[in-house]
């Protein structure tokens, strides 16, 4: 059947749910270019205002996944899992579990992003080891997952064209945060990837795009909900964003740090989070009698990073690219660190080049901040606290902007410690 773009923006304007039709024409005449960016626009904020009920979403999803490719790992010799985070500051946890899941007998064929705005795009930090590329064709990829097991590439165009639009769009018109977008916006493209388990890092916290527990446990619910109707083994961890993940924020200092844990050393919250996803996966896959911490110990995760890296062009023993300037903020006081903000840590990466303001931007390798303590952790006054780093010493004076208010020292009685793993939802 056909419609025409003002009665459905109208539909959903007063209210009232769309139909199965009416979803599948929208999307389908968006993405030939049928509906304008304009009346998009207008659904879009429809859609975030007056909100979407659960058949809504699952139509709009498939009606997404069928303006494209699907993938298909079936002829594969091991199962697949896959992982995806809703982005947050120091998150770097792909780069470890991929090769994990894949030194345990599952492949994991992970189609990522580049970062936008304050959270880093795990491309960007894979891009950072020389030689390293990001585009693969299928064939490529097929041919890598048998081979080494595990694939981080860039997802091709011809998946879930219409949330590419989409996404682009709505991120130009304040429509990002609607929970129906979001959960039909990142499960298109992981039930197009074709991987047969899943599991969803949805970060709750500053840092994060879901900043409170009950929003962050919606989105899951919805996520798994969708992934589950379409045959695919989903379960989601609700993780902490408030404080950023590890020590490190930026793109070869978070790949530095991957390969510490890799090499069995790393930040305990790294690990810890390495771990609890890598459990889940391969449970997802039906592989219950290998301990991931055994293959992190042993060494076969980072033989397998190492055959990843080398697969797509790395050289995994090259020396990373480090930032020509560098500059330390001291702690203001003796004490414990009662605070570190994932926010205020997130825009200072940013600002000092390691993300991009626009897709086109170019990010730099180097840049970034590391900090020296961790909330919790004791520190003397004057000791370096945070060093920030970037080719381009004008960017400090913003990036310290926006670590004003960041961190606290106070202490020890006023530190609350958090869970990592806030909730699971399966
Ligand atoms: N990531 C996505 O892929 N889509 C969204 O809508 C939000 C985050």
């Amino acid at each position: 059947m056909t419609h025409d773009a003002v009665e459905v923006i109208s539909a959903k304007r007063d209210r009232h749910a769309l139909t199965d039709s009416q979803i599948d024409w929208v999307i389908d005449a968006y993405t030939r270019g049928d509906v304008a960016d304009e009346q998009m626009s207008a659904l879009a904020m429809a859609i975030l205002l007056n909100g979407m009920e659960p058949r809504e979403i699952a139509r709009w999803t498939d009606a997404m996944i069928a303006s494209g490719e699907r993938m298909d790992f079936s002829s594969l010799s091991r199962p697949t899992a896959d992982k995806h985070s809703t982005g947050g500051v120091g998150d770097k946890i792909t780069l470890p579990l991929a090769p994990l899941v894949a030194a345990c007998g599952v492949a994991v064929p992970q189609l990522s992003g580049r970062g936008l705005g304050h959270t880093g795009g795990t491309l960007d930090k894979l891009e950072a080891i020389p030689g390293w590329r990001a585009t693969l064709s299928n064939a490529e990829m097929m041919a890598q997952l048998e081979d080494v097991g595990a694939v981080v590439c860039a997802a091709g165009d011809g998946l879930a064209p219409a949330d590419k639009k989409l996404y682009a769009l709505r991120d130009v018109t304040g429509t990002v945060e609607a929970i129906p977008l979001i959960a039909s916006s990142i499960m298109s493209k992981k039930i197009a990837e074709g991987t047969g388990a899943l599991v969803l890092d949805v970060k709750v916290g500053s840092g994060a795009f879901m900043k409170d527990l009950e929003r962050a446990r919606e989105l899951a619910e919805t996520m798994v909900g969708l992934g589950k109707a379409a045959g695919v083994h989903t379960v989601a961890l609700l993780t902490d964003m408030a404080t950023p993940l590890g020590l490190s924020a930026g793109n070869a200092v978070e790949v530095a740090e991957s390969v510490e844990v890799l090499a069995g050393g790393g930040p305990a919250d790294v690990v810890e989070l390495t771990l609890a996803l890598a459990r889940e996966m391969l449970a997802g896959a039906g592989v219950t009698d290998v301990d991931p911490a055994d293959r992190l110990a042993d060494g076969s995760a980072m033989d397998a990073w190492k055959a990843m890296i080398r697969a797509q062009g790395g050289d995994p023993d090259a020396p990373l690219p480090t930032a020509r300037e560098s500059h330390v903020v001291t702690a203001p006081a003796s004490g414990t660190l009662t605070r570190l903000d994932a926010m205020a840590v997130g825009l200072a990466a940013w600002r000092l080049g390691a993300g991009r303001a626009r897709k086109e931007d170019p990010v730099q390798a180097g840049a970034g901040v590391v900090w020296h303590a961790r909330p919790g952790d004791a520190v003397t006054e004057g000791q370096p606290l945070l060093t920030l780093l970037t080719d381009e010493p004008e960017r400090f004076e913003r990036a310290l902007e926006s670590l004003e208010g960041g961190y606290e020292v106070g202490d020890e009685a006023s530190y609350t410690p958090t869970d990592l793993v806030l909730d699971r939802i399966g």
